[in-house]
């Protein structure tokens, strides 16, 4: 049987096959713990310096800025507990993060208000912005923390963290951006972000999943959340997972060389994906930002079906209806609901991600199924 057609890049991606052959001598002959002050803990110390560099290349920092974790998850949590860890001294108890978040940023947060912490959503607009003009009152001298995701994982819009960074700086609390659906696929650049603190995840991006990273401004308050032998900084021990770290600083290298072609190519297809399913579904709604979106993100509203009934009689399409990460329950998406939407526009709403792999020749098959699937079910 004949794989179906991947269309959830933003779920995960494929491993890129550079990335794997980068790899593999880390799972074989090149076994040191870089932690042993012999040949083979030198290589493979190196290796992990290497990938350091890699990763802080892609977004603009310096490499003892990069924290090495297991992924966006721990990344955020990392981020968002240490920060409030080193900061509860302070009289400071707020923290502020968008009704968009995902549950990576936002469980941490009410985890926070169930301990002292005073947690405030911010709301966004019917594009999943935040407006910084209307947030901008919230972001008071009480406010220890922001965190704000630079693109959301179910539609794709691209917030503006810069303008949320400022107002979080000139308050004088801190700014963590989820960047784990934005680095390697838009430019990301910590200094124009105006950031502190910054999650990734390797397993977006054609790495593995099991890799990500932190990155934290020198100079930020952070504390770990976990103690041991002192690796990363003392942020996060535990010996290394070289292979996967190798891999995410392959991912980063090619990341950088090829991100702004691949986007163009992305979006094209995208766009003509959209075209040709707009063209045949009257009433067909655009989910997200227009233009302020990522280049491989289309969610769209189909009229008169539930999006996951669309997706099971498409089968040979793989995609999702809501979060890929709590995805498999038909609740409606709660991005979907933040951004204000009714309840028919929010089941009928489907996720098609593109990436590096995605051909014309899968995107006209994707569309015809898509339709066809449409019309046996509205019809
Ligand atoms: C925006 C966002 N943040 C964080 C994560 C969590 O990433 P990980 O799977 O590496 O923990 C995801 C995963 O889907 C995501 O989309």
């Amino acid at each position: 049987m004949n794989s179906p057609i991947y269309l959830d890049y933003n779920a995960t991606t494929p491993i890129d096959p550079r990335v794997t052959e980068a790899m593999l001598p880390f799972l074989r002959e090149q076994f040191g713990n870089p932690s042993s002050d012999h040949v083979y803990g030198r290589r493979a110390k190196a290796a992990v310096e290497n990938a350091r560099g890699e990763v802080a290349a892609l977004i603009g920092a310096r490499p003892v800025e990069i924290v090495f974790t297991g992924c966006a998850t721990e990344a955020n949590n990392l981020a968002l507990l240490g920060a409030a860890y080193a900061l509860r001294e302070g009289g400071r108890r707020g923290l502020l993060y968008s009704a968009v978040e995902h549950p990576s940023v936002a469980q941490p947060m009410r985890h926070l208000s169930e301990t002292g912490w005073n947690g405030t959503e911010m709301p966004v607009e019917g594009d999943g912005r935040v407006d910084p003009a209307c947030v901008a009152p919230a972001i008071d001298a009480q406010v220890a923390l922001v965190s704000l995701m630079l693109a959301n994982n179910e539609v794709g819009t691209i917030q503006p963290v810069r303008a949320v960074a400022d107002l979080a700086h000139a308050a004088g609390a801190l700014m963590h951006v989820d960047a784990a659906q934005a680095v390697g696929k838009i430019p990301v650049d910590v200094d124009a972000l105006g950031c502190d603190l910054l999650s990734l995840a390797g397993h977006k991006f054609y790495a593995p999943k099991g890799v990500g990273a932190l990155y934290v401004r020198a100079g930020t308050p952070l504390q770990p959340i976990q103690y041991g032998a002192g690796h990363e900084g003392g942020l996060r021990p535990g010996t290394e997972n070289v292979p996967h770290i190798v891999a995410l600083g392959e991912a980063a290298r090619l990341a950088r060389e090829e991100l702004a072609a691949e986007a163009v190519h992305v979006r094209a297809l995208r766009d003509d994906l959209h075209n040709r399913l707009a063209t045949a579904i009257p009433d067909l709604r655009l989910n997200g930002h227009d233009h302020e979106r990522l280049p491989g993100t289309l969610n769209v509203s189909f009229p008169k079906v539930a999006g996951w009934q669309l997706l099971a009689a498409a089968p040979n399409l793989a995609a999702s209806t809501g979060s890929a990460c709590h995805a498999g329950q038909h609740a409606v998406s709660g991005v979907l609901g933040a951004m204000g939407f009714d309840a028919d526009r929010a089941a009928g709403a489907v996720r098609l991600s593109l990436g590096r792999f995605t051909t014309a020749r899968e995107i006209e098959q994707a569309a015809a199924a898509l339709i066809a699937a449409w019309r046996q079910i509205a019809a």
